[in-house]
């Protein structure tokens, strides 16, 4: 069966950017001039994706006028003459089909996933979290599906980080099959270093046959009180393969502050714009701070 659309989850309440977060989503926080929300939602759209499925709470409703039309602005747009601005902000709108649903508690992930079930239906789907964004050649979520298309089962995108850092993931325990693809024998949530069975990380990145929801409506609260997506898998192994891909993709964490000023930092050196004048200021503050 077809991979038709997407879940975003993107109610959390972003209490590491409080109080900026107190009535604007992370999701709309600026990577220079394109919220983060955006360059997931273009990820999907670029594997053929354009029903997306936003899984919201209070305060996200400028995700849904984000992806809106806004005939107001674009009317604007064209009197002064701002082409290139205006395609930019008529395209996205127009490209997707944003579909948006409240997950009324927060009691995790795995829940907001569930939530999703009656917009989904049946069929596989994906799953983006809103806050990290991927940077490769090529698309994690169209190589996901090729996977998906051989298999028929649920993928996993995972990358490589060091063993300091397992412990802010979900760690698979993998058996490698071929290049860069393995099947999942266990995984488990946010491990201590010495219990992580390897140092693969879950990404952000899940494409689900729809058998994840009934493990889902049985998974009962893990890590942090939550219901977790991760324990959800774990079940869901029981009856069924999973796969893992890994990917080498830059991942871009903008859900915490370091992760975020990285995001921009990176982002505006690779703009022609900003390169320059960035590179300079960067260098003039070195020289500040060694001079202290
Ligand atoms: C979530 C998942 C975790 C995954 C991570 C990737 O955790 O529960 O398994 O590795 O996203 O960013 P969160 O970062 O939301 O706590």
């Amino acid at each position: 069966m077809e991979v038709r659309k997407a879940v975003l989850p993107v109610a959390g309440w972003g209490t590491r950017f409080l109080p900026a977060t107190k009535a604007m989503p992370k999701e709309m926080f600026p990577i220079i001039d394109k919220p983060v929300i955006q360059f997931i939602v273009e990820e999907c759209l670029d594997a053929g994706i354009e029903n997306i499925i936003f899984v919201t709470g209070r305060h996200k409703r400028p995700i849904e006028h984000h992806f809106d039309i806004n005939t107001d602005l674009e009317k604007h747009l064209e009197s002064c003459g701002k082409t290139e601005l205006l395609k930019n902000i008529m395209e996205i709108s127009r490209l997707i089909n944003p579909i948006y649903i409240r997950q009324k508690e927060q009691l995790g992930l795995g829940h907001a996933v569930l939530v999703a079930e009656p917009v989904v239906g049946y069929e596989p789907f994906i799953v983006c979290l809103g806050d990290v964004i991927l940077k490769d050649e090529e698309n994690v979520l169209s190589r996901m599906m090729e996977v998906y298309k051989r298999f028929g089962k649920s993928v996993i995108a995972v990358f490589e980080v060091e063993e300091k850092d397992v412990s802010k993931y979900g760690i698979i325990n993998g058996r490698y099959i071929e290049k860069d693809i393995y099947i999942i024998d266990d995984l488990v949530e946010k491990p201590k270093v010495e219990e992580a069975p390897s140092r693969l990380a879950i990404v952000g990145r899940y494409l689900f046959t729809p058998r994840i929801f009934e493990k889902l409506k049985i998974t009962p609260p893990g890590k942090g009180g939550e219901i977790q997506l991760t324990d959800a898998i774990k079940l869901l192994l029981e009856e069924e393969a999973v796969y893992a891909i890994k990917i080498d993709s830059k991942v871009y964490d903008t859900g915490t502050p370091m992760g975020y000023i990285q995001t921009i930092l990176d982002f505006a050196l690779q703009r022609e714009d900003l390169r320059d004048g960035l590179i300079k200021y960067i260098k003039s503050l070195i020289i500040e701070t060694s001079e202290v």
